[in-house]
């Protein structure tokens, strides 16, 4: 797809944000996600151009994250936390779930092009595993049946909010905020919880510090 003068003026802005314009690269890529839903060749090439680097250099960053999709994402994101705390307690069987309902496996879109499923690895929200996260959003300790209502939700076109607060608003809407955070919208929910300050709450009751860290020369 051709890039539009105001997505290359908006690239410009990105760029402009960094001493060295190749920094703005990755900020570059969620725009074009935001935009089109996916990273298109044209659109790398477009990054490229504007921070002075070959289209190649822009595809090996574009390829090596697993955050930047190189083929429509459809309209939600599903993310399942397969990694060890997740999986212990209960997210491969969230995962088996939502295959069986979406009818995809990992890294796949479903064929109505509303959602995109994919395993993912530790969102540090391990006090709330199993997690999944929908276009980014978190949904603390979910079960598979709660994951099919949400995606079932999602599918009827029903609000649905993180477990955390926040409206899910879809894949381009979250991309868009990674680029522009000053939306407003950082401050809504509940980021931290009794359970997430739980060991700190202990800590602070037995009186409990860490060590002080040695001066240089003094280790060991
Ligand atoms: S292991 Fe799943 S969030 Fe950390």
């Amino acid at each position: 797809m051709a890039i539009s003068d105001s997505t290359r003026e908006q690239l410009q802005q990105l760029a402009a944000r960094y001493p060295r314009p190749r920094s703005a690269l990755m900020p570059m890529l969620h725009l074009m996600q935001s935009l089109e839903g996916e990273v298109t060749p044209d659109g790398i090439a477009a990054c490229a151009d504007v921070v002075g680097v070959s289209a190649a250099e822009a595809t090996a960053v574009a390829s090596f994250y697993t955050m930047y999709k190189r083929q429509p994402v459809g309209e939600h994101h599903i993310g399942v936390c397969v990694n060890t705390g997740c999986g212990l307690l209960g997210g491969d069987a969230v995962y088996e779930a939502l295959c069986e309902r979406l009818g995809v496996g990992h890294n796949a879109a479903t064929e109505d092009g509303k959602f995109w499923l994919e395993r993912i690895e530790c969102q540090a929200a391990c006090t709330h595993a199993p997690v999944m996260t929908v276009d980014w959003e978190y949904m603390d300790d979910v079960t598979p049946a709660a994951a099919v209502d949400v995606v079932d939700r999602l599918a009827r076109g029903e609000e649905v909010r993180s477990t955390r607060g926040p409206v899910i608003r879809g894949f381009q809407a979250t991309e868009r905020s990674l680029v522009f955070p000053d939306d407003g919208l950082a401050s809504e929910g509940t980021p931290v919880d009794a359970k997430m300050l739980a060991g700190l709450t202990v800590a602070k009751e037995r009186g409990m510090s860490a060590p002080g860290i040695p001066a240089a020369g003094q280790e060991g």
